[in-house]
């Protein structure tokens, strides 16, 4: 029989995916050509040649015992090391081998920080509209997500509703700029705003409240946007980093936690950190993958591809007289529903063959995503379909 916490999993069975299989069963029915498909944030480029080219060159010369084997929990340190110079280097930050911790992916490294200072019951502030997978992470350690409601003028966090909902239950506040799914990057002002806020609620309740920043779109912007590293305003910062999205890497699951000597307790948070990696099973992050990612850390992803598309979209769309969030990071645009219901919405897309995601998965309804990890001639082809749905709803 299964727990009663994943019969409520499955029940709520994630519509990024629901729409995604859809899509793929269409397209066995019409040919894969006639679907589109902006359901998954799947990265749409190749990983640079340098990270094939270090893989190989890594087989060819490390003894094999040595290369597959377990490492330290929290990583190489070698590996860690690097990644400590690369942050200094690029965000003025001073961090040493011993304030990061090497993860699986984004996802493990979010569930490894929960798992460190979540306790049954404490409160974890999330933004709307957000990553859905939070509301399971939160769950897994029997917290309780608290979700601040968007703020439709320009999607920066709603400060008051913030304000309002932190509470001496408070644990954590989790933020994610570039953001999943409306592509908006957080000003230096909102971050800042932020950690003032968190700086006198922390006073005001007398314990911690950690900032958790979930950051695998970091290097992903356009138009000169610009990513503020949060660990510099606020000491009681988790930073989450992610290899799957800026080196095309989703399937090898590596990222890295990264927390400054300023947090409370810091050493023993680390200590913490990797005891959380080891007893959630995850051991320690893939050891092929920490060496790989040590030699790019300066290596690109094909940023233009991505801007390509958001170009051909965004103004595509906005001809047709549909209202966009302008997208300035990650590789999401978040659209308005021209009708109150945008489940409906996204059905009535599907008879076009156009597979959106729904808001309401992301806690913000009235909107839906779409993802322009799509081969750019499709993303072309595409408007054709989004003229015909305009003119469903009179636009
Ligand atoms: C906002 C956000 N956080 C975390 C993740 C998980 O990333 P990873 O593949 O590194 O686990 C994703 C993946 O799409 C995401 O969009």
């Amino acid at each position: 029989m299964l727990s009663k916490s994943m019969e409520k999993a499955l029940g709520n069975s994630s519509a990024i995916r629901e729409v995604f299989e859809y899509g793929q069963k269409l397209a066995q029915e019409i040919g894969e050509e006639n679907v589109f498909d902006f359901s998954l944030g799947n990265p749409a480029t190749r990983a640079p040649k340098k990270f094939d080219e270090t893989i190989i060159n890594l087989i060819q010369t490390t003894d094999s015992l040595k290369l597959h084997s377990y490492t330290d929990n929290s990583g190489i340190a070698a590996v860690r090391e690097s990644i400590a110079a690369n942050l200094n280097e690029r965000f003025g930050t001073d961090f040493e081998a011993g304030n990061i911790t090497m993860t699986v992916g984004a996802g493990g490294a979010l569930n490894t920080v929960l798992r460190t200072i979540v306790d049954p019951e404490d409160e974890v502030i999330v933004f709307a509209p957000f990553f859905s997978e939070y509301v399971h992470y939160i769950g897994n350690y029997y917290g309780v997500p608290v979700i601040v409601k968007p703020n439709l003028t320009n999607f920066q966090p709603d400060m008051e509703d913030f304000k309002g909902k932190i509470t001496s239950k408070t644990k954590a506040v989790i933020i994610n700029t570039p953001n999943n799914p409306s592509g908006v990057v957080y000003k230096e002002e909102t971050i800042k705003q932020i950690a003032e806020i968190l700086s006198e609620k922390q006073k005001e309740f007398g314990k911690e409240i950690y900032l958790i920043s979930d950051e695998p779109y970091r290097e992903l912007l356009y138009d000169g946007a610009k990513h503020y590293f949060v660990t510099k305003y606020y000491d009681n910062t988790f930073v989450c980093y992610s290899f799957s999205k800026s080196l095309s890497l989703p399937g090898e699951r590596i990222g890295y936690i990264a927390v400054s000597n300023r947090m409370a307790d810091s050493k023993r948070t680390s200590v913490a950190l990797k005891t959380a990696t080891r007893i959630l099973g995850f051991v320690n992050a893939p050891s092929l993958m920490q060496l790989a990612v040590k030699e790019c850390l300066n290596e690109k992803t094909d940023l233009t591809y991505y801007e390509t598309n958001r170009k051909i979209l965004l103004e595509g769309l906005t001809q047709l007289g549909f209202t966009c969030v302008k997208p300035e990071g990650a590789f999401y645009l978040f659209l308005k529903s021209p009708i109150e219901d945008e489940i409906a919405f996204c059905e009535k897309a599907k008879e076009y063959n156009l597979m959106l995601v729904h808001g309401t998965s992301f806690a913000c309804p009235g909107y839906v995503r779409l993802s322009y990890c799509v081969a750019t001639e499709k993303i072309k082809r595409s408007l054709e379909q989004f003229a015909k749905l305009a003119k469903e709803y009179g636009l």
